[in-house]
């Protein structure tokens, strides 16, 4: 069956993005034994933790006690958690849990094979941790940013070794969530792309290795396909029309619950980003511009696009639509579900062709894998680009450009796809392996 094609490859792809010496030809990987975290919040804890558990010493810093004892705490936590799945013994959590130590100095950073930053998202601070902190390093010490919007080369001008520097971009749960982009900066040399890559694999995770540019690969696609939501939303479709769609089509959960999950400010935030690094076709909705207006955060204050009783989704919110006011179209002639999921889906494939185009990622197939394990994006699809070589390009070509010319002009045919239509030929055949 199709279905039975599609995750087949999935495996395929899944199992060559796992062997360093195919995935990062050229470079050589140094053993990690011990690393240094820095900033021991939601990220750092996590890595921490998840560290410890594959049996890697760990040295965690940060500015506050109560952050470290927090960093402890979330890992204890994790820990805990296992045993009562009964993946661990309590005797084998407590031993790697011992394995995890933090403070406020540099003490165990020279002795770390990898470090890794999880400090706050702002460049001044991050610039300055890093330096500092090459500064107590071994010459050999891989130095590595978990940033998930903030340039990697930006980072490296600071630095003193720029080829020993790279991105390892994990995602929030990092002990749940398979992906680690790792981002090749201009200057990273291969050993250090190949230490980080490995040291994901070790870490039982799938990496997937990128160049430098804005949201990396998995939310520079989310960026557009979330923006769209707010635009289908400004349009007249309900909320539970738009994540009814992409839930049927596949994906773990619509688009509009997505974003209360990741933080109604934060998604803002990285919406914000985006448009400022790419420009007038990721202008934010106006209806997502007139939440980030209200006090609605999301799950965490309980008050999104859906509502939530202690911290249980419980429905949309049927206020929502009000909080918007004039943001959205009340003609009743909103997007039906055909529209709703070609809007969604091309939106993405139009923005993946942009990041093929711009060479952030090799392949076709790497770009799917990152959607797969990054974003949930359904495996019996085969990814996105997969899914999108199931139409002819000169197919996909025409629904972009009756959407450009109906919708809006976001929705303007990447050049790549201008291009595939005109030789014929689909991703995979374009960015194959070797391409
Ligand atoms: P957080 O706010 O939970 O933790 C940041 C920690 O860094 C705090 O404990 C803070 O005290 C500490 N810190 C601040 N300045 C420091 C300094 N100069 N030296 C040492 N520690 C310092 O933040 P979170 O969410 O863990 O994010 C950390 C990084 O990971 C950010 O770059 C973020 O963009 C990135 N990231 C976050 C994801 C998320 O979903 N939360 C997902 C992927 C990446």
């Amino acid at each position: 069956t199709p279905a039975h094609a599609s995750l087949l490859h999935v495996f395929h792809l899944r199992e060559a993005a796992r062997k360093t010496a195919r995935a990062v030809p050229g470079g050589t990987a140094r053993p990690v034994d011990r690393i240094g975290v820095i900033g021991a919040g939601i990220m750092g804890g996590g890595i921490a933790q998840l560290a410890a558990y594959r049996d890697v010493d760990v040295r965690m810093k940060d500015i506050r006690d109560d952050a470290i004892a927090g960093g402890l705490q979330h890992a204890r936590e994790l820990f805990d958690a296992a045993v009562s799945r009964r993946k661990l013994r309590p005797s084998e959590a407590d031993r790697k849990m011992t394995r995890i130590r933090g403070g406020l100095d540099w003490h165990g950073f020279p002795t770390a094979d990898l470090v890794v930053e999880a400090v706050v998202e702002r460049l001044d601070v991050k610039r300055a941790v890093l330096t500092e902190a090459e500064g107590v390093l071994d010459d050999r010490a891989v130095l590595a940013t978990n940033t998930s919007s903030l340039s990697v080369d930006a980072m490296a001008e600071a630095l003193a070794r720029p080829e020993r520097f790279c991105g390892v971009h994990f995602f929030n749960p990092v002990h749940r969530m398979p992906l680690v982009e790792i981002v090749r900066g201009a200057a990273t040399d291969l050993d250090t792309v190949a230490t980080a890559h490995a040291f994901a694999v070790a870490l039982g995770k799938v990496p997937v290795v990128c160049r430098d540019g804005p949201g990396f690969v998995v939310n520079r696609i989310l960026g557009p396909y979330l923006n769209e939501a707010g635009h289908l939303l400004a349009d007249g479709a309900s909320v539970e029309a738009i994540d009814r769609v992409a839930v049927e089509f596949g994906m773990p959960m619509g688009p509009l619950r997505l974003m209360d999950e990741v933080g109604l400010d934060i998604a803002r935030h990285a919406g914000d980003s985006m448009y400022a690094a790419l420009g007038e076709r990721l202008e934010p909705a106006a209806p997502l511009v007139a939440l980030g207006e209200t006090d609605r955060l999301g799950r965490k204050n309980g008050r999104g696009f859906y509502r939530y009783d202690k911290g249980r989704e419980a429905g949309v919110d049927p206020d929502v639509l009000n909080a918007l006011g004039e943001a959205v179209s009340r003609d009743g002639d909103a997007p039906d579900d055909g529209s709703i999921r070609e809007r969604l889906v091309l939106s993405m494939v139009n923005e993946a062709a942009r990041i093929l185009e711009d060479r952030i990622v090799a392949t076709a197939g790497e770009l799917d894998l990152a959607m797969i394990m990054g974003s949930g994006f359904p495996p019996f699809r085969g990814g996105l680009l997969r899914f999108a070589d199931a139409h002819h390009p000169r197919s996909l070509l025409e629904m972009l450009e009756s959407l450009a010319a109906e919708v809006g002009a976001r929705f303007e045919p990447a050049p790549t796809i201008r291009r595939l239509a005109a030789e014929d030929r689909g991703f995979y055949a374009a960015f194959g392996p070797g391409t």
